[in-house]
């Protein structure tokens, strides 16, 4: 079965359609990178599979049921700005996100439970590459390390799907492509479902098994909120052939994405030419046609 199933997904704002006529169905493993204009709806979309905005019309499914309307411990997200608590260290930083999952109230855990939490922040922690600075606070660490908390705080909840809206967009080159790998390595050991935002068309490529772009098909220059954007490529990138999580983490010298393979190639040709109005296709056959005779 589907782990997400979108149908007929309508998102709309007052009178602003942001989204219109979604359909996709995504399983279990896939690393879906989403990348389209400012303002297009993205991240409205990310948050509602987090369950933080509604859905207005259609319908968004988690495991074949009715995606739950507010966040849970199954979804984790990460945001573009990093979004740990500065007064925490990073070991508090990782603890809390347990704490307040197992203890909502109070947010804080006692004796065996908070040594149990303890060792598994740490855990996490380590994985991230952060352990050397566990006791560190946020504003002694760099942006990437920042960002790296923040992946801990999402992981350490062990979901099965991991929201990601732009996390790297603020670092620079070097430690994007150290992110790049950690992502990888992550996703691969957590088995976790990836939905990422990226601006970066490269690192959409290099990254997902499945590139989304989302896009207006339609506009109206009198009403410009009267149409919404859609997904109108959905591009199968990287390893595509039922291996979803045996997609190896990058070495070094593999950081530049390679070049698109041929079967993208025509993919990509494909999707623009089943994309392009079905008048517009006749004319222009009509008329190569007319200048072939
Ligand atoms: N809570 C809200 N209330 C009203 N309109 C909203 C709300 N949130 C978003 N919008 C509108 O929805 C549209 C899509 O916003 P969204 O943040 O999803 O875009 P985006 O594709 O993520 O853009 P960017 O790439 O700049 O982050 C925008 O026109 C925005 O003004
Ligand atoms: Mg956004």
């Amino acid at each position: 079965m589907a782990l997400i199933e979108i149908r007929n997904l309508w998102k709309e704002y007052g009178q602003q359609v942001v989204l219109e006529q979604l359909n996709k169905t995504v399983g279990e493993g896939e690393f879906i990178t989403i990348v389209g204009a400012s303002g297009c709806g993205k991240t409205t979309f990310l948050k509602m599979l987090l369950g933080t905005e509604s859905v207005s019309r259609g319908q968004l499914l988690l495991d074949g049921k009715p995606l739950p309307g507010e966040p849970g411990p199954e979804r984790g997200i990460v945001f573009q700005r990093y979004s740990v608590f500065p007064h925490l260290s990073v070991l508090g930083n990782v603890m809390l996100s347990l704490e307040l999952e197992k203890s909502p109230l109070l947010g804080r855990l006692f004796g065996g439970a908070r040594k149990t939490a303890e060792k598994l922040a740490k855990e996490m922690i380590d994985a991230v590459g952060l352990g050397q600075a566990m006791h560190k606070y946020p504003h002694e660490l760099s942006g990437g390390m920042q960002q790296r908390l923040a992946l801990a705080q999402s992981l350490i909840k062990r979901p099965r799907i991991l929201l990601l809206d732009e996390p790297f967009g603020a670092l620079d080159p070097g430690i994007r492509a150290d992110m790049h790998q950690l992502v990888l390595s992550l996703w691969q050991e957590h088995k976790l479902t990836v939905f990422m935002i990226t601006h970066d068309i490269k690192e959409g490529f290099y990254l997902g098994t499945r590139l989304w772009v989302f896009d207006k098909c339609r506009f109206d220059p009198q009403a410009p909120n009267a149409y919404g954007a859609q997904i109108t490529y959905d591009l199968p990138v990287g390893q595509t052939d039922g291996h979803l999580l045996k997609k190896s983490p990058p070495r070094a010298a593999e950081k530049v994405p390679p070049p698109l393979p041929d079967k993208y190639r025509r993919n990509l040709w494909n999707q623009v030419f089943t994309n392009i109005p079905c008048p517009a296709r006749v004319i222009g056959l009509c008329v190569c046609g007319v200048g072939f005779v």
